[in-house]
């Protein structure tokens, strides 16, 4: 999950790539490079750590070149050094790559025993090798299907030619590509996010293609080399314009976005005139479906989770969910009536992607809900329901979090009067009460003060535990992912009625514990447990609602109550403290909120 640019023009390129890379940083920030074509010789500088510091390095040598490709890196095979940034060339090519070639270390052995000596730990390196090695006998498109060819895993690749100096060819198996076209110049890069600041003109590689591009031209080919004719796409202006404006990290901004990206998601998908909700050439009818399957990772695997127990409650069908990562190599009964649903914010995540294709081959009924609607999953799934939150840059999942649960709440309302599992009257009553919830996450969202001070203890804790029951565990989990990749952490989330099962063994005295117990159906079994806690030391801090005015316990550290709403509302709305916890926490901290250590946002590598 790197990302990669390349930008073919009539003028300097340098100071373009280093901007497009600055976008790109989401994807992996421990050491970027760039590589352009000066003076019939290519000329590389790569740096270690971010963006910022290569482009220091590179405002002390002007580095020229009408033609360039840039690379920013989240390390795989070899650790973040100078040596194994990208890009990585020979004398006449250098190439940078997003994503993972399985197979280099038999390649790298029979290239060695050519006489080609390696520099870096990367499994890139093999790539420019075999590209100079077939380049000695072939014509461009043959050296680049035949090195395609020898290579197993996964890539994204973007590579320039001393001896064309004229081109940028760029190539796609599993990882995404996009490329653009400006005026004089076009561009190749990761997404189209990269390129937008230079056009809004996008075209997509699928798997297998390569493209040969030209300040002038672009021509596209199919794995054997045969030119096939793609389609442009138009970016619309809201998606061109995405920037932190006034605030320090793009965390906060979506954080704060939530009730406006709620709301427009509800105008997309919710008839307010007839109190209906609306899904567009939904495919299948009542009869073809009897089970739901909702696979994610991470943030997204939550929500497949609060899915599940939506989809249990409002509808007599089978559900359930599972992890894309581990999905994807069991063996799998594959059933004909069943719906698979794929989340995915970035809509490029390796393992869901594989997962959605794994489906595909299998021949099951596919339906994604994401929010880049651009991407591989988008396009390869048999239906799309998009999330409508607009780019999200931190890499903790925040709005797209809040829009996926969104989705699927509305997906399984939909299915469930459908099928007549729910009366009229119950469905017209939610529907309503989702016309009130982007004010309410937006009273919840100003409430910010008291999770400022509780940040304090966080910041010192060794770990924390987050409990929750029925709707509220999955959001326990993601309250507990939020802490571990923003403040580092260790935080567990568990159904609260487990800890006796074991976990309750780690709470010691002053362990901050985060009870989330809304009154719903699991408030008095939850507060039970919660009990069990404070007995053994633990401080709790209990995320209750507004009605719950009867104290439960004297010996509650802190409670934060937010609005009241319907039962099937509240992991809406007992999400916003956790991600501000968080947020806080990690601020404390010092942390770099957008861009926490080791990780990156679309993680387009297994
Ligand atoms: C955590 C987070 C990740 C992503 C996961 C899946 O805050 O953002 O856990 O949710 O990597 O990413 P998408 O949704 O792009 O498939």
């Amino acid at each position: 999950m790197c990302g990669i640019i390349g930008i073919t023009s009539n003028k300097p390129v340098s100071s373009s790539i280093l901007h497009s890379l600055k976008k790109l940083e989401y994807r992996g920030y421990d050491s970027a490079g760039i590589a352009t074509i000066d003076n019939g010789n290519i000329n590389e500088v790569k740096s270690l750590g971010r963006v910022e510091v290569l482009e220091k390095n590179i405002s002390q040598i002007n580095l020229e070149g009408y033609i360039g490709i840039g690379h920013v890196r989240w390390a795989t095979h070899g650790m973040p050094s100078t040596i194994n940034a990208h890009p990585h060339s020979t004398e006449n090519i250098s190439v940078v790559h997003n994503g993972i070639i399985e197979n280099s270390i038999n390649l790298k052995n029979l290239l060695i025993k050519k006489g080609h000596k390696f520099k870096s730990e990367t499994d890139t390196e093999v790539i420019v090798h075999l590209l100079s090695e077939y380049m000695k006998s072939n014509e461009l498109n043959e050296t680049i299907i035949k090195t395609l060819n020898d290579l197993e895993g996964s890539f994204a690749l973007g590579i320039i030619f001393k001896d064309i100096p004229n081109i940028i060819v760029g190539a796609r198996r599993g990882s995404p590509l996009a490329v653009g076209y400006g005026p004089n110049e076009n561009y190749l890069g990761s997404d189209s996010y990269a390129l937008k600041s230079m056009t809004n003109k996008i075209t997509y590689l699928n798997d297998g293609e390569f493209c040969v591009i030209k300040k002038e031209e672009i021509d596209f080919f199919d794995h054997l080399g045969k030119k096939i004719n793609k389609k442009v796409l138009q970016l619309s202006s809201n998606e061109l314009n995405y920037e932190k404006g006034e605030y320090k990290h793009y965390m906060a901004k979506e954080i704060d976005e939530q009730p406006s990206t709620i709301k427009n998601c509800i105008n997309e998908y919710v008839d307010k005139i007839n109190n209906e909700i609306n899904l567009l050439n939904f495919p299948w009818n009542k009869e073809q479906i009897k089970s739901v399957k909702l696979i994610g990772c991470g943030t997204a695997f939550h929500s497949c989770l609060m899915g599940k127990y939506w989809f249990e409650e409002l509808t007599n069908l089978d559900v359930d969910v599972d992890i894309a990562s581990e999905f994807r190599y069991r063996k799998n009964k594959f059933k004909e009536d069943c719906l698979y649903i794929f989340v995915s914010q970035s809509g490029e995540t390796a393992d869901t992607y594989a997962a959605l294709n794994l489906c595909k081959k299998n021949k099951v009924k596919t339906c994604s809900i994401i929010n880049v609607v651009e991407s591989s999953i988008a396009r390869d799934s048999d239906f799309v329901l998009p999330i409508h939150c607009g780019p999200e840059i931190g890499v903790a999942s925040t709005k797209a979090f809040l829009g996926q649960m969104l989705v699927i709440y509305l997906l399984c309302l939909k299915i469930s009067i459908l099928m007549k599992d729910i009366k009229r009257e119950d469905y017209d009553k939610k529907i309503r009460n989702l016309g009130l919830l982007s004010d309410l996450v937006k009273k919840t969202i100003l409430d910010e003060n008291q999770i400022q001070s509780i940040s304090n203890t966080f910041a010192e804790a060794k770990g924390s535990m987050f409990l929750g029951r029925g709707f509220s565990y999955p959001i326990a989990l993601e309250g507990a992912l939020k802490l571990k990749e923003l403040a580092y952490i260790h935080a567990e989330g568990y159904p609260a009625g487990e800890m006796k099962h074991g976990p309750l063994a780690l709470i010691e005295d002053g362990m901050p514990v985060v009870v989330i117990a809304p009154k719903d159906d699991y408030y008095k079994k939850t507060i039970s447990n919660m009990q069990e806690v404070i007995a053994r030391g633990a401080k709790v801090l209990l995320l209750t609602n507004k009605d719950v005015n009867q104290i439960v316990s004297e010996n509650i550290w802190q409670i934060i109550k937010i609005e009241t709403t319907n039962d099937d509302l509240y992991p809406f709305l007992t999400t916003i403290p956790l991600q501000k916890l968080a947020y806080f926490t990690a601020l404390k901290k010092g942390h770099d909120i957008d861009k926490p250590r080791n990780l990156a946002k679309s993680v387009t590598v297994e």
